[in-house]
């Protein structure tokens, strides 16, 4: 790889490194050339992910004709519920191109209806930690006028239904506090995807059955749809696409009807 080749290469940060999503896109990522930084909780686990990764690294540098024997693959350990500790990280990280963020847990709904503290344990996690995040990368960006937040939200925070509606809530808010940066950031030449996956097959969804299995992916397809999405500058972009189809017709469906549903 020439000089000049090696400058413009972009810088990926993973934040929620361990997930099945996050490593599926990592390895697409690395498989093109990005060089990443990867953030998780959970030390161990993120040791076998950078293990991995920092092989397909070298390989990816070896396919594509380079004598490098590999790009060395940065790692952060972090608790994302620790706001205290997200000025340390963002200062850690600031400096990449592109925030890919995949890290979230599944609320059991019923314990959240006896529990408001698993509600609140939810919320705080799946928005409230991400927002803290999110606005002290903005910050960043908007300073530097370029860059990337790519956030995964979720098809659940289109509408609530009884079924998931914590979880739902969390990534709704998600979903509309990135709309509003996007808002926000567009002058500054800062792009903010929302993505919005349906059913995929991660460690997350092990507990739930796989029927229709047309309506599940597998996190490499998510991925994939997430990276083309994010190459082509787009604003949201559901995954896989016909979602997009069936949430037009769920929100669409009028109240007094869909209250009665079992969605
Ligand atoms: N699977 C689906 O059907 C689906 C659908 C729509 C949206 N999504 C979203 O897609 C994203 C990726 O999820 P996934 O399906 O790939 O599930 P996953 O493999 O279970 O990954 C969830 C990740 O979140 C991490 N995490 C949770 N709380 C954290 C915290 N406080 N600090 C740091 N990391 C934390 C977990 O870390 P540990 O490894 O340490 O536990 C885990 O790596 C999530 O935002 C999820 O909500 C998933």
């Amino acid at each position: 790889m020439k000089q000049d080749d090696q400058q413009q290469v972009p810088t990926s940060v993973i934040i929620g490194a361990t997930s099945a999503l996050g490593q599926a896109v990592a390895r697409q990522l690395v498989g093109a050339g990005h060089r990443l930084v990867l953030c998780a909780r959970d030390e161990s686990k993120l040791k076998v992910v950078v293990d991995d990764i920092t092989i397909r690294s070298g390989q990816a540098t070896v396919d594509k004709g380079s004598d490098a024997s590999g790009v060395a693959i940065q790692s952060h350990v972090s608790d994302f519920d620790a706001i205290e500790d997200h000025d340390a990280l963002v200062d850690l990280i600031a400096g990449a191109d592109n925030f890919w963020f995949f890290y979230g847990t599944l609320p059991d709904q019923p314990e959240c209806e006896a529990n408001w503290e698993a509600s609140a344990a939810a919320f705080h996690t799946n928005f409230t930690s991400a927002a803290s995040l999110l606005t002290r990368l903005a910050n960043r960006l908007e300073e530097r006028g370029h860059g990337s937040l790519v956030v995964v939200t979720s098809v659940a925070g289109d509408r609530g239904r009884k079924s998931n509606y914590v979880y739902g809530t969390a990534k709704g808010a998600l979903s509309l506090f990135c709309q509003g940066l996007r808002n926000r950031l567009a002058s500054a030449g800062v792009q903010v995807l929302t993505v919005k996956p349906g059913f995929i097959d991660t460690p997350m969804t092990k507990a739930i059955e796989k029927t229709p299995s047309v309506l599940w992916a597998s996190a490499d397809q998510v991925a994939a749809d997430i990276i083309h999405a994010h190459e082509r500058g787009k604003d949201i972009v559901y995954s896989r696409w016909f979602w997009r189809y069936i949430l037009f017709i769920i929100q669409h469906i009028p109240e007094r009807i869909f209250k009665k549903t079992s969605l």
